[in-house]
């Protein structure tokens, strides 16, 4: 009897399924001979092992994810004729929670927003809601978002990240003020994955069966019930164990306790959207609970992990430009030029084909046109490679999912910022967070917060501007401070 016969495991095999005669030993001549270019195995093995990375996302790098259910347990079908929102839908899906400006090894207690990527399998193809743990963003256009990473990325010459960037972005772009409250304060360190909230963020548009448009906002809220490091937890923590977010889930899932998020939705009515007092697709804002109360939607669980973290977690590919039957996209310009970005990178990063991998291909056929490319698996099944044709093949036909997102707009083309509503400012709901939400020993922790950072390496030009940032956020908080920056 052979070896692995003996112990009853199978014999390796090379990428094509044949034995091979070694897994110790490569082909030399005699046994301190040369190597010989014959031994094809240890080509095979020496080739992939050269390949076995593809470049990691160029933000949200370091992730973690899991498979789950979505189960709706209230009706909203007055709002959306959306599959998986309807009363009683099941829907399979994929979690990705990640940071945003460190690497693939970064330590995942860093103070940075965390991401909150969701693919649902559903019944009219895939929805992706890629959102974060905070409701707002730092900044309001599109053409800002590659000069606001960079400034939280590392630094050329030194290859070193660097608070004086990140602090010089910031306070010359004051319409980050409530992100970055956000950002230092106790949410801005979750204590883990399983204890944070998710949100859309971007105001996204509803549309019902009878063709009637609402403006949404989405918030998952944890089931497990908020959590936060301080800033000396987090320290010690990136030393102690920096996948420690990893692991929490990843264990907590295998040993049954699965978490589970319920979804609320802001709904707002189509019309309220001009004159509201707030731009109500300005992402750096929120629309008050009181203005807009939350509905609740249903429930995601995290039930599986992934069985390959590089296959389902690493490969997958989130894009908010997918977008169902019954949800659309609104005027906001970062989710407008989003509706781009993600596709284009998969395409650089995965390959043309990454929408047939296990974590991106559909729980439903897919009738494209699409074809070829590297790495393509999927034979085109849809009996003509050209539309129209007289040969059977698919027909876009919009009339059979009702009417379709979109809002009426005209304008001479220019580049401006957003027309100003009545309560529209950069520091209004900053200021409201300090003052009306945190309690005394949050206001502390985030004086602490923010003057640790600021003290570590901001120039002085750079420093003098961030003290005066906080003050226009709430000059008690400013003046707090300043103090323990400088003693002024
Ligand atoms: P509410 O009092 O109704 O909402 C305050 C919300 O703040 C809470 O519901 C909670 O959101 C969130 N919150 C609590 N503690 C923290 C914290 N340490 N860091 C960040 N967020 C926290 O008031 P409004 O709706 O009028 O909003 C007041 C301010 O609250 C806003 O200016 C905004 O800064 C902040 N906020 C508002 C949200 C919204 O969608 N309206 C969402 C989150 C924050 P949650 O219930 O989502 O956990
Ligand atoms: C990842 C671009 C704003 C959430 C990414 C990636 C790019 C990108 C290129 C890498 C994707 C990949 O390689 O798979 C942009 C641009 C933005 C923007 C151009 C603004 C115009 C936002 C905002 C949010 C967000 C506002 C949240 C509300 C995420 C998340 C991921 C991500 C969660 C990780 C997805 C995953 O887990 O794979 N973004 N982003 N991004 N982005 Fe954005």
């Amino acid at each position: 009897m052979t070896e692995s016969a003996a112990r009853n495991i199978p014999p390796t095999t090379n990428n094509a399924g044949i034995p091979v005669e070694s897994d110790e030993h490569s082909l030399t001549v005699g046994p301190n001979g040369p190597i010989l270019l014959q031994d094809h195995y240890l080509l095979e093995k020496m080739a992939q092992f050269n390949r076995e990375r593809v470049p990691e996302r160029v933000v949200h790098a370091k992730g973690s994810g899991a498979y789950g259910v979505f189960e709706v347990t209230n009706d909203v079908s007055q709002f959306t004729k959306a599959d998986l929102f309807q009363p009683g839908r099941r829907t399979e899906m994929l979690a990705r929670f990640s940071t945003v400006a460190g690497e693939q090894g970064s330590p995942d207690t860093w103070r940075d927003p965390r991401g909150f990527a969701l693919k649902f399998y559903t019944e009219q193809g895939n929805y992706d809601l890629v959102g974060n743990n905070t409701p707002v963003f730092f900044v309001r256009d599109t053409i800002k978002f590659q000069d606001f990473i960079r400034s939280q990325k590392r630094r050329p010459d030194n290859g070193l990240r660097d608070h004086d960037m990140q602090w010089d972005f910031w306070t010359l772009s004051p319409e980050s003020a409530h992100q970055v409250t956000w950002l230092m304060g106790d949410r801005g360190i979750p204590s883990s994955y399983r204890r944070m909230n998710g949100y859309g963020s971007h105001t996204y548009m509803w549309i019902n069966a009878a063709g009637e448009k609402y403006w949404i906002k989405y918030h998952f809220h944890t089931d497990q019930g908020i959590g936060f490091l301080t800033q000396e937890e987090a320290d010690l923590m990136a030393g102690e164990d920096a996948d420690v977010h990893r692991r929490d889930l990843f264990d907590a899932i295998e040993r049954g306790e699965h978490p589970s998020w319920t979804l609320k939705v802001q709904v707002m009515p189509f019309e309220d959207a001009a004159d509201y007092r707030f731009n109500p697709f300005d992402l750096t804002k929120v629309w008050p609970h009181g203005d807009y109360p939350l509905i609740e939607v249903g429930r995601m669980t995290l039930n599986r992990n992934p069985e390959d973290f590089f296959v389902h977690i690493e490969q997958a590919a989130f894009e908010p430009s997918n977008m169902v039957p019954g949800i659309g996209p609104s005027p906001d310009k970062m989710l407008l030029g989003r509706l781009f970005s993600y596709p284009d990178t998969h395409r650089y990063r995965i390959g043309p084909n990454y929408a047939q991998l296990p974590p991106n291909r559909p729980h439903v056929p897919v009738h494209s046109y699409a074809k070829d490319g590297p790495m393509r698996y999927e034979p085109n099944r849809v009996g003509a490679v050209y539309a129209p044709n007289s040969y059977g093949g698919p027909a876009a036909d919009a009339a059979r999912f009702g009417d379709p997102a979109g809002w009426e707009t005209a304008g001479a083309m220019v580049r401006e910022a957003y027309k100003l509503h009545r309560e529209d400012d950069d520091w209004g709901q900053a200021g409201t967070m300090v003052r009306e939400v945190l309690d005394d020993d949050a206001r502390q922790r985030l004086v602490s917060n923010i003057s640790g950072h600021l003290l570590d390496g901001v120039s002085r030009p750079v420093l003098a501007r961030a003290l005066e940032y906080w003050r226009k956020v709430d000059k008690n908080l400013g003046d707090r401070v300043a103090k323990a920056v400088n003693g002024s």
